[in-house]
């Protein structure tokens, strides 16, 4: 009996010890576990950010998703838009397991039969959101027949990197560059040296004609994160430039020739997905 109850005990302790742990997970880099749920409501049929992407930046092109999290956009885009390949790279070895396994599932779903793939499917018990709340892929698999269903996994591969820091292959060039709510992380973490990198090998890995498609962060949006490291507090201090002055600094000082803001079609979107999203041509 004691025995027994011993055994309660440490079974609650250590459930307690997990709990606490979780609350007090952090995430410096924005390497959200649940990055989704915070995003994206159940009522949402797909990521309202791939409604206003075109179909000819990545069509048969070779792409590159910089901060990929989880990789759900990466293979959403894959899917949706059928490029040649994608590669998702992300900071945060958790993740790219995640996006790994997404993408196994994603492909034995797609690979069973002739039906829908929701995203939601992707998602078991270890890789759910923690709100539960998933992504509909309905409208994708919608584009494509079974007959010409892409081999996702010849298609869209992950990596971890840290990006800024990173060594990339040289004479290796992609077609489009996408970099979806990371700058505010790469800038509070790296400061402005860090920012500025992270535009100049954008624009350095970008063939000529080649498009950066870039989701800032608004600098209010740095006050709410600042003290998620000691790092970043003290970047936070120091850091000059404001989101409003990036599209000058990528026009003017790192060379982009065009930008379009494609921000209007997401004007009705649920909150979480009204930020502005420009796209730089090279
Ligand atoms: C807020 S999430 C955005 C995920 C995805 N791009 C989207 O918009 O749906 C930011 C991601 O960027 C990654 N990240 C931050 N700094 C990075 C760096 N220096 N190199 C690569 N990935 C980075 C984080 O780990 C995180 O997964």
């Amino acid at each position: 009996m004691e025995t027994q109850n011993q055994n309660q005990n440490q079974n609650q302790n250590e459930k307690q010890k997990q709990n606490s742990k979780k609350r007090k997970q952090v995430f410096p880099y924005g390497n959200y576990k649940s990055y989704y749920g915070y995003r994206i409501g159940q009522d949402v049929d797909e990521d309202p950010r791939l409604k206003v992407l075109r179909k000819e930046w990545f069509e048969g092109k070779e792409c590159l998703d910089i901060g990929c999290n989880n990789g759900i956009i990466t293979i959403q885009i894959a899917q949706k838009f059928c490029c040649q390949s994608i590669l998702g790279v992300d900071i945060d070895s958790d993740r790219v397991q995640d996006a790994y396994w997404n993408l196994r599932k994603t492909v034995r779903l797609t690979s069973t039969g002739n039906k829908p793939v929701k995203a939601s499917k992707l998602q078991d018990k270890d890789h759910a959101d923690d709100s539960g709340i998933n992504i509909d892929t309905k409208e994708i698999s919608k584009e494509h027949s079974f007959s010409d269903q892409i081999d996702l996994s010849n298609v869209v591969s992950f990596k971890r990197e840290n990006f800024v820091q990173g060594r990339h292959p040289p004479g290796k060039h992609y077609d489009t560059i996408l970099c979806l709510s990371v700058s505010k992380w790469i800038h509070l973490n790296w400061g402005d040296d860090g920012l500025i990198t992270l535009f100049a090998e954008a624009w350095k890995l970008l063939r000529p004609g080649g498009i950066f498609v870039l989701e800032p962060q608004p600098w209010k949006s740095y006050e709410s994160n600042r003290n998620v490291s000691e790092t970043t507090a003290a970047n936070y201090r120091n850091i000059t430039i404001r989101p409003e002055q990036f599209q000058e600094i990528l026009l003017d000082k790192i060379g982009f020739r065009t930008v379009k803001d494609i921000t209007s079609g997401l004007a009705e979107s649920k909150t979480g997905f009204n930020r502005p999203i420009l796209v730089f041509g090279k």
